[in-house]
C-alpha cells in the first residue's frame, strides 16, 4: 500500500488534469507514494485505510461540493480521521465566482476537521482576484487553490511548490530518491 490516499470528484474534467499533474509530481519523486481514487468509483471507508490522504474539490452550482463529494458528504461522517493528516486541493474560477471562489475547500476541511484529520498543505491566498472564500482562515488556503479557467499555466508550479510541501509536512523524505535528494 502507498503512504498516500488521493480522492478526487470532478465534473467536467479540470480536477483531473489537476491530479495527472500530482501524480507525475509524486511519480517523479518515488513512483511508489501516491494512489489515486475517483470517489464516486469506491466507498468513502475507502479512505479509513490512509494515514495521509489529498481530496480534490471543484466548487460547484455557487459554493457548493462537486456533485460525487455532495453525494458522499453525509457518509463521511461513519469515519474516524484521528491520527490521519489530510492535504486538501481545490479547483474554482476567480473571476466568474469571486464570492465563493474554491468554497469547496473550506466546507471539506470543516467536515474532516469534525472527524478528528489534521490538516496541512496550507498555502497562500496571495496572488488570486477574489472578494471571498470559505476555503481562506487567517489569509491562508486551507489547501491549494487552482483555477484551469484563467490560470492553468499556473498550475505547474503551484502543484511543484505544494507536492514539496507535503512531503515535508507528511513527513515523506525517507522515500526520497538518493539523486533527487
Ligand atoms: C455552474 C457553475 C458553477 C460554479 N460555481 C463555482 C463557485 O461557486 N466557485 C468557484 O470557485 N468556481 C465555480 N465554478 C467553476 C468550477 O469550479 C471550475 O470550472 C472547475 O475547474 C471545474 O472542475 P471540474 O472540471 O473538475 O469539475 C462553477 C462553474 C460552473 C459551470
Amino acid at each position: 500500500m502507498t503512504p498516500i490516499g488521493l480522492f478526487y470528484g470532478s465534473d467536467t474534467g479540470y480536477t483531473e488534469i489537476v491530479v495527472r499533474l500530482i501524480e507525475e509530481e509524486f511519480s517523479a519523486i518515488n513512483p511508489n507514494l501516491l494512489t489515486v481514487y475517483n470517489i464516486a468509483d469506491v466507498p468513502v471507508t475507502t479512505m479509513q485505510t490512509y494515514d495521509r490522504l489529498i481530496i480534490g474539490c471543484p466548487t460547484w452550482d455557487v459554493g457548493q461540493l462537486q456533485a460525487d463529494w455532495d453525494k458522499a458528504y453525509d457518509e463521511l461522517d461513519t469515519l474516524d480521521l484521528s491520527g490521519k493528516e489530510v492535504a486538501i486541493f481545490g479547483l474554482g474560477d476567480q473571476y466568474g465566482y469571486p464570492d465563493t471562489y474554491c468554497d469547496a475547500i473550506g466546507i471539506l476541511a470543516e467536515k474532516l476537521v469534525s472527524l478528528g484529520a489534521e490538516l496541512v498543505g496550507f498555502t497562500a491566498a496571495e496572488g488570486y482576484e477574489f472578494t471571498h472564500s470559505e476555503g481562506v482562515k487567517d489569509g491562508q488556503f486551507l489547501g491549494l487553490a487552482l483555477d484551469e479557467d484563467n490560470e492553468s499555466e499556473k498550475s505547474p508550479q503551484r502543484v511543484s511548490d505544494w507536492v514539496w510541501q507535503l512531503v515535508d509536512e507528511f513527513d515523506l523524505v525517507h522515500y526520497l530518491d538518493p539523486v533527487t535528494a
